[in-house]
């Protein structure tokens, strides 16, 4: 049985979601964050976002808001919702379809509950802490891949250059010693393909905790490893992120460390 916080998360994320996905092409204003010229916000991020925070916040009054558009509020509560309202928005104004709605929720510093939308395939991915893992209700489980020769992985490269720089050397290292790797241009969505078999690992440098958080718990319920590079304790507040199904996580983080 959901939870009440599972139930109210998936209802922010379902309406959030649709109204994303009924606002392809019809962006009325993109803006550029930190004086960057590529890392950009658009009015559907933010609309999204005060759909969720709305919503969460009728249900939840006492509980704290971590948002990436708005940041963190002054709620001081042991449960924190970490809400990224659009992961994926580059491709969003592109009209690129791969993108999502993302919601994670912490109890005492650890993530409880992880649910992530991507309304172009009507795709609701849910985790709840000892409850496993779900894609549409059904249990999934990471993929039985054990040799990274032939993996299928997935990156992302983060808005800033020089980190930009680091990833390609990663990227040409793993490149050359998997089958393939994609940078589709969502994590939480790669994290969550990850948590469903469809990648056997990914991995990320300069992740903010909106991006991780839902989708962290979605890869460890569905029985992968998630990590930092060095095969250390991840927390969504640390920077780098390793997630496999587990068999492949050593020779991963070998060559990431390396
Ligand atoms: C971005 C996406 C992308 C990842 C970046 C993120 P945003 O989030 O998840 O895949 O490579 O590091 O910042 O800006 O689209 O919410
Ligand atoms: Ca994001
Ligand atoms: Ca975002």
């Amino acid at each position: 049985m959901k939870s009440v916080y599972e139930r109210v998360a998936i209802e922010a994320a379902l309406q959030a979601g649709h109204f994303i996905r009924r606002s392809v092409g019809r962006v009325r204003h993109i803006s550029y964050k930190d004086n960057s010229a590529t890392n950009i916000v658009t009015d559907v991020d933010k609309r999204s976002e005060a759909m969720i925070t709305r919503h969460l916040r009728r249900a939840f009054p006492g509980h704290a808001i971590l948002a990436e558009e708005t940041g963190r509020d002054k709620v001081r509560s042991p449960y924190v919702w970490i809400i990224d309202p659009l992961d994926g928005t580059s491709n969003f104004a592109h009209a690129f379809p791969f993108f999502c709605v993302s919601i994670g929720l912490e109890h005492n510093g650890r993530i409880v509950l992880g649910v992530v939308y991507d309304p172009n395939r009507n795709e609701l991915f849910t985790a709840a802490a000892g409850k496993g893992a779900r894609l549409n209700g059904k249990r999934i489980r990471v993929s039985g891949v054990r040799k990274l020769e032939k993996s299928f992985l997935a990156t992302g490269f983060s808005y800033g250059k020089r980190r930009k720089g680091r990833n390609v050397r990663n990227f040409e290292a793993l490149l050359t010693r998997t089958m393939a790797i994609r940078r589709a241009g969502s994590a939480a969505l790669d994290l969550s393909y990850v948590a469903c078999g469809r990648f056997d690992g990914f991995w990320e440098l300069d992740l903010h905790p909106w991006d991780s958080a839902a989708g962290m718990l979605l890869v460890e319920e569905a029985g992968g490893a998630v990590s930092r590079f060095d095969g250390s304790t991840y927390s969504p507040h640390d920077k780098n992120i390793l997630a496999t199904n587990g068999t492949i996580h050593r020779q991963m983080s070998r060559i990431l460390t390396g």
